[in-house]
């Protein structure tokens, strides 16, 4: 595996502290506490995030360094996951939990490919939804929506969503990096279970989740606390746990697997990989 440096303060932009002039943030105190969307945004190297996340994200770049080369394994993952999707004839994406746009956005991997195929970005965070809308303007086949994983019914009936997703065909379901922020007391495998449900024979489930398998438990213990500050808890889930999530699929090959170690394209390797990764199809 290779390491490579985490990005640090001079390689982001510098969005103003005070959320000032940022879609979705007037009178919210959007600003005031660490948000996980903007939090990942800084390990990309983003620009969209306030001091208050860059502060937490550094705390977890001091923890755990290559916290910023995981998170571009991470998006490296959903692309090729992506890719694969479309490869199989899929042209509907839902991507719950999409956070904030960046490089490669699941729409331009799709469309580029195949024109036609429709995208529904997903995020329950506002700042992530408004930043979302403003950036992505009007692309066209893609639409923003505001929806909750835990609540798969009421987002699966939004009229943006119906009215892009033919859930009689078959769908990409992306829950990418997500359903680490969903603690079991919310039920994450029953709103799996419901989205698997609602979609039809041929749709693709893109999952990848978080792990502390193998991670030293005082740095673990400790990353965690970070988020406690944040807007959601970190809930990292052990390899089992996270296959679990794909009852009533059948994963293609090779499985659940390390992120960086599913199908790697010949992309650089960035290869660090807190993660696991897979793909699975309704049959
Ligand atoms: C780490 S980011 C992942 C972004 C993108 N999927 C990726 O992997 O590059 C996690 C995103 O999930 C969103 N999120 C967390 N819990 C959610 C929920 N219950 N419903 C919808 N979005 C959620 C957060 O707001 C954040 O934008």
């Amino acid at each position: 595996m290779t390491s490579e440096p985490a990005p640090t303060a001079s390689d982001v932009g510098t969005s103003d502290a005070t959320g000032a002039g940022v879609p979705g943030t007037a009178g919210t105190g959007a600003e005031n506490r660490p948000n996980v969307a903007r939090m990942y945004d800084y390990y990309l190297g983003g620009c969209h995030n306030f001091a208050v996340d860059r502060a937490a994200a550094r705390q977890v770049l001091d923890i755990f360094p290559d916290t910023g080369v995981a998170a571009q394994t991470n998006r490296a993952f959903l692309r090729r996951a992506v890719r694969y999707a479309v490869e199989q004839g899929v042209r509907q994406f839902l991507d719950i939990g999409a956070g904030l746009p960046t490089q490669g956005n699941v729409h331009e991997v799709v469309q580029s490919v195949a024109p036609d195929s429709r995208v529904v970005y997903v995020d329950y965070d506002e700042v992530a939804v408004a930043y979302a809308r403003r950036l992505l303007g009007d692309a066209a086949r893609t639409v923003v929506v505001r929806g909750d994983l835990r609540r798969p019914d009421e987002l699966l009936a939004d009229p943006d969503v119906t009215a892009a997703i033919d859930l009689t065909r078959p769908v990409a379901v992306l829950l990418v990096a997500v359903l680490h922020f969903v603690p079991d007391a919310d039920d994450p495998y029953a709103a799996v279970a419901r989205l698997r449900d609602a979609t039809a024979p041929g749709s693709h489930l893109l999952l990848s989740h978080l792990t502390l398998d193998g991670a030293p438990p005082l740095p673990a213990q400790r990353g965690r606390e970070v988020y406690q500050q944040s807007t959601a808890q970190l809930v990292p889930r052990t390899r089992p746990e996270i296959l679990r999530f794909f009852d009533g699929y059948e994963l293609v090959e090779p499985g659940l697997a390390w992120l960086a170690d599913w199908r790697p394209d010949g992309e650089p390797r960035d290869g660090v990989s807190h993660g696991f990764g897979g793909v699975g199809v309704r049959r």
